[in-house]
């Protein structure tokens, strides 16, 4: 396909016919595809089922003899501790291990901050007329939404393919006190794909920073959600930041949400035994303990990080297929067209698509007119505000390999018709 720049207004308008063809045949199916959230697909959620259905949903002692139908044990059970710990690479009494979402952590931890401030603050970050973070961008809208649910200042910070712009966070975090902390999907990022590298990890963790309170939210959602045989390292951060000298610096997070149940799994953080004391002291208001039954049969059913690492395998065997597909018709459609480019993720949750500038809202738009939903236009961005209006969020998991395909050769038109509009209002 030739860069559909060099056509000539009479090769753009043909094209134009033959895809609003291919568009009204789409719109006559009546398609409702609903692509919006990366959630995963009923044949996932089956893998884990054998929780709650076999010996294991009967157990409720832990082999550390704590009956877990009863009240107690705030950080979690030993046993969940220890597991999860080995999963983010942390030490036993670095790691609370919570009820389902992680989501919830972070904005306990927020909203913590914001009250109380952080173990090493001088006053609580609300006491401040600003509390600024900085947001690498396109990124997870959740985090976005609960920043600007709190009050909380985004800037936002470009994405790279190992990170965000470095350059652009060390001047800031040096120059600004208010800037207290930074959003981090360091692992097969949403939406992008992309990890960190060692250098961008290393670079967070010891740039200097005005506030003495900074923090990285690290949210490693997606630590092995790989999509095939290639595993993208990760420098781990909490190490980084110790090494560093700024051992408080870092929380991470991170949650079974995608590896036994969404919203029924279980959630953790991670930090400086300082940190963590620190976040318990304030938890010990909130709970009496986390749901310990679901962390026991989370325990009995994965046994160790082996046993998490075997379970993904089947879960990528599901997705790797919805992947393919939206690859396969993005190239077919729209390789050489110069008009979209697009990620070719190794694992997590989204293939991340940047169109021709001023673009992405007019493509969610017609391919919602013609039934298939897609991520809101600008969701990926701080205040829901896409500044050059390129980015779409894919989110395959979902819908079958058959739909998946078939959505996105509706999105492909999309692609075209829009961006081909743009040239000819252009020229
Ligand atoms: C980066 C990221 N963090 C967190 C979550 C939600 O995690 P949880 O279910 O543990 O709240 C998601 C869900 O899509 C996500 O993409």
């Amino acid at each position: 396909m030739s860069p559909f720049s060099e056509l000539s207004r009479a090769e753009l308008e043909d094209l134009k016919e033959k895809l609003l063809a291919r568009y009204h045949a789409f719109q006559e199916k009546k398609l409702t595809l609903d692509m919006t959230r990366g959630k995963p697909s009923p044949g996932q959620l089956d893998l884990a089922m054998e929780m709650l259905t076999g010996d294991i949903s009967r157990e409720y002692r832990s082999a550390s003899g704590v009956d877990c139908r009863n009240y107690g044990g705030l950080d979690g059970i030993r046993e969940a501790k220890a597991l999860f710990a080995a999963y983010l690479e942390v030490a036993e009494d670095e790691i609370i291990v919570g009820d389902s979402a992680s989501l919830k952590m972070m904005h306990d931890t927020i909203m913590g901050a914001l009250v109380y401030g952080v173990a090493d603050s001088d006053e609580p970050w609300g006491a401040l007329d600003t509390v600024k973070f900085l947001c690498p961008s396109p990124g997870y809208d959740r985090h976005f939404a609960l920043c600007q649910y709190l009050g909380i200042e985004m800037i936002t910070i470009g994405m790279g393919a190992d990170g965000p712009d470095m350059d652009r966070v060390e001047d800031l975090a040096a120059s600004d006190a208010a800037i207290k902390g930074i959003w981090c999907v360091p692992k097969y990022s949403n939406p992008t794909g992309i990890s960190y590298s060692d250098a961008v990890v290393d670079r967070l963790a010891s740039m200097e920073t005005k506030a003495n309170d900074f923090k990285i939210f690290c949210d490693n959602a997606y630590a092995v959600h790989h999509l095939s045989e290639i595993h993208e390292p990760l420098k781990n951060m909490l190490s980084a930041c110790k090494e560093a000298g700024n051992p408080d610096r870092a929380f991470l997070f991170g949650s079974t949400s995608k590896i036994s149940f969404a919203g029924s799994g279980v959630a953790m953080m991670a930090g400086s035994r300082r940190n963590i004391e620190f976040i318990l002291g304030k938890m010990q208001f909130q709970t009496i303990g986390p749901n310990k039954l679901n962390q026991l049969r989370h325990v009995l059913f994965f046994q160790d990080v082996a046993g998490i690492k075997d379970h993904m395998k089947k879960h990528a065997a599901i997705l790797k297929p919805k992947f393919d597909a939206v690859l396969e018709v993005l190239d077919k459609e729209l390789a050489g067209s110069d008009i979209a480019s697009w990620s070719r993720p190794n694992g997590g949750y989204f293939i991340s698509i940047d169109t021709l500038p001023g673009c992405a809202r007019d493509v969610i738009e017609k391919a919602a007119a013609a039934g298939v939903k897609l991520t809101p236009a600008g969701a990926t961005f701080p205040y829901g505000k896409d500044a050059a209006d390129r980015n779409i969020r894919i989110a395959p998991s979902f819908p079958s390999a058959a739909d998946v395909n078939t959505a996105m050769e509706l999105v492909a038109i999309c692609i075209q018709l829009v961006c081909i509009d743009k040239l000819l209002n252009r020229s």
